[in-house]
């Protein structure tokens, strides 16, 4: 088997088959899956009831579009970026909503021109912080609303902990895995461009799922 060599093999690699796994409702009950299923459940309510209707919204690390699917009626121009270009492909082949763009892109590489509201669900734990501060340094918006892994909860008697060291491994060629973040790190760095913190949904002991809305 060959392994990935950089962050774009290592998602069109992944992204698909993580995605069949984890919304599949034939695998409603494979294991941990809830945790990402009730991710995108409270996101979707959240975002529908903050949303004004012509907002513009980025959501970074889109994957195939799920997210944007459940949004579709309520947004009026979305652009979902990811880096994996099969996942974006996918995302045009089901879109049926001239609202929605997508587009094949590494988001460090980017520029940004200026949104409503940015969203980011699942990435940030594949950030390191100094990516996030770059990151955060080339958005232009008022509304950041994304996720983290909270460190503080994943620990030895979790499984997401056996989840993060077996599934989110290092590959062997290239050095890619997906970390934890604590409160304090979000909050700091939130507040060092300018935003006030909302923790929405908090990590509870069988989630460590935590859902940050930032506001200037
Ligand atoms: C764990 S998945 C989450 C996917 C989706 N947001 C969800 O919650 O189902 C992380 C996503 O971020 C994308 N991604 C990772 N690094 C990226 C980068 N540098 N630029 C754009 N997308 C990236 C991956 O391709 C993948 O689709």
């Amino acid at each position: 088997m060959s392994l990935p060599n950089s962050p774009v093999t290592y998602w069109e690699e992944k992204i698909l088959h993580w995605e069949r796994l984890r919304y599949s409702q034939w695998l409603f009950f494979y294991p941990l899956s809830w945790t990402v299923r009730s991710r995108l459940n409270s996101s979707v309510k959240i975002i529908k009831k903050r949303l004004q209707t012509d907002w513009l919204v980025l959501e970074l690390g889109c994957g195939s579009g799920i997210f944007a699917f459940n949004i579709a009626n309520e947004v009026g121009h979305y652009l979902g970026v990811d880096i994996a270009a099969n996942a974006i492909a996918l995302a045009k082949k089901k879109n049926r909503h001239t609202q929605l763009q997508f587009l094949a892109a590494d988001i460090m590489k980017i520029s940004f021109e200026k949104k409503d509201v940015v969203i980011f669900l699942g990435l940030t734990d594949w950030l390191e912080v100094e990516q996030l501060r770059e990151l955060f340094s080339k958005l232009h918006t008022n509304n950041v609303f994304f996720s983290y892994t909270e460190t503080k909860v994943v620990s030895s008697w979790n499984p997401y902990y056996y989840y993060r060291i077996i599934m989110d491994r290092k590959s062997f060629k290239y050095s890619y895995r997906a970390r934890n973040y604590s409160e304090v790190e979000i909050r700091k760095l939130l507040k060092d461009f300018g935003y006030s913190v909302e923790i929405i949904k908090p990590a509870t002991l069988l989630n460590p799922g935590v859902l940050v809305w930032g506001k200037k």
